[in-house]
């Protein structure tokens, strides 16, 4: 009866890619421990360490308290507890927008938009290294599906201009890449929407927090704006909570209140992981030392690996790929920092192309200098062990 699931499994056993659940225990924002054993964690998007900020553990306990464990029904029936509303507001605000919505993840929050906003007689245009969620959202939209090489603006315009006369179309990428750490080139991408009269979809999960002068993502990051922009995010990364968002015109929230079926038909989030939404945007602005130490973390990691001769990218985010290529070795490395304590994850195709195995590594400013020396010096030492 199940043996079309157990070959399956064979062989993804056989070519490395079996993936397990691990059960861990988080000690710290940057340390988890595991059968007894404490490791310094490289594998979190907790990017700003606000999971234990005593004011946002205060807020989630304060809305349990008040509000209960649960959310109890869809956002559009009764989920929608007035915390929900200042949390749009501020996060409108944050991310320098008229109009906000909140679902209940990132993941629902992309399968929504992107389904609700295009139908079959639409156009999606999509970087080759866009998320999964990013994939299934237009998969399930069922326009046609177009997809241009990573942040290769000379490619995206000729799908464009060939493909020019769909009733809508949509451009979609990301700020910051979630396996390659790279920042696409926003400006020339807005400038084709406006050449070719699309809109734009950003995908800001692994921006907001990040990225720009007080940590409001790519848009800040550029100094951009337009109504062409949609822009996504997560509470689950530098927010520290549970979520997706979508910032945008009031057109467009409205329009995806009405057709956004992830948001129609899925209960609303429970109140403790609005409340910590709204604190920890809170604390990103009361005090921005915590961006600050992320980018000064970021800016030291990448000297201490290019001094050792270790090549990532040169983007100013908290995801260094180190690209190994090779699925066994890349496990090989990944084992080898685990024996000394420290976890940074083995990723493996599908998630990123084959050939293309990497170490991906991300910071949060809740890592020491010492932290970052230690990572550095394993990692030559793993790598050194494999080439
Ligand atoms: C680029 C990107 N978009 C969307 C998501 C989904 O967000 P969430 O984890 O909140 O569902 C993720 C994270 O997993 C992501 O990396």
């Amino acid at each position: 009866m199940f043996e079309r699931f157990e070959k399956t499994l064979e062989e993804l056993k056989d070519k490395g890619l079996f993936r397990s659940i691990r059960y861990c225990e988080p000690v710290s924002p940057v340390r988890f421990r595991v059968e007894g054993r404490v490791f310094l964690n490289f594998g979190s998007n907790n990017y700003l360490g606000l999971t234990h900020h005593p004011e946002v553990i205060k807020a989630s306990v304060e809305a349990v308290k008040k509000f209960g464990t649960g959310g109890g029904a869809s956002r559009l029936i009764t989920g929608s507890h007035a915390l929900y509303e200042r949390l749009e507001k501020e996060l409108a605000e944050f991310k320098g927008f008229p109009s906000c919505l909140v679902f209940s993840s990132g993941y629902t929050a992309n399968i929504g938009i992107i389904s609700a906003l295009c139908s079959r007689k639409s156009a999606i245009f999509c970087d080759k290294l866009a998320h999964a969620s990013i994939i299934d959202g237009a998969l399930l939209s069922r326009a046609k599906f177009f997809r241009f090489f990573h942040n290769d603006t000379n490619h995206l315009e000729e799908l464009l201009k060939k493909h020019k006369d769909y009733e809508f179309k949509l451009i979609i990428t990301e700020g910051v890449f979630s396996m390659d750490g790279d920042i696409p080139p926003l400006p020339e991408i807005l400038k084709l929407a406006e050449e070719y009269d699309a809109l734009v979809l950003l995908d800001d999960a692994h921006a907001t927090g990040v990225i720009g002068d007080s940590g409001r993502g790519t848009l800040e990051f550029f100094k951009l704006r337009s109504p062409r922009i949609i822009c996504m995010g997560t509470l689950s990364k530098a927010l520290a909570s549970l979520g997706g968002f979508v910032c945008a015109e009031k057109v467009i929230i409205d329009y995806l209140v009405n057709k956004g079926r992830s948001l129609i038909f899925s209960t609303a989030l429970p109140p403790s992981a609005v409340a910590v939404g709204i604190k920890a945007l809170e604390v990103i602005k009361k005090e921005p030392e915590y961006v600050k130490r992320l980018q000064k973390n970021i800016k030291y990691l990448r000297r201490r690996l290019s001094d050792k001769g270790i090549k990532t990218h040169e983007f100013p985010t908290a995801i260094f790929p180190i690209i190994i290529g090779d699925t066994r070795k890349t496990l090989e490395v990944s084992e080898y920092l685990a024996k000394k304590g420290i976890f940074a994850p083995a990723i493996r195709p599908p998630t990123v192309p084959e050939g293309t195995a990497r170490l991906r590594i991300s910071l949060s400013a809740m890592h020491s200098e010492e932290d970052l020396d230690l990572l550095a010096d394993t990692l030559e030492e793993a790598l050194s062990k494999i080439s």
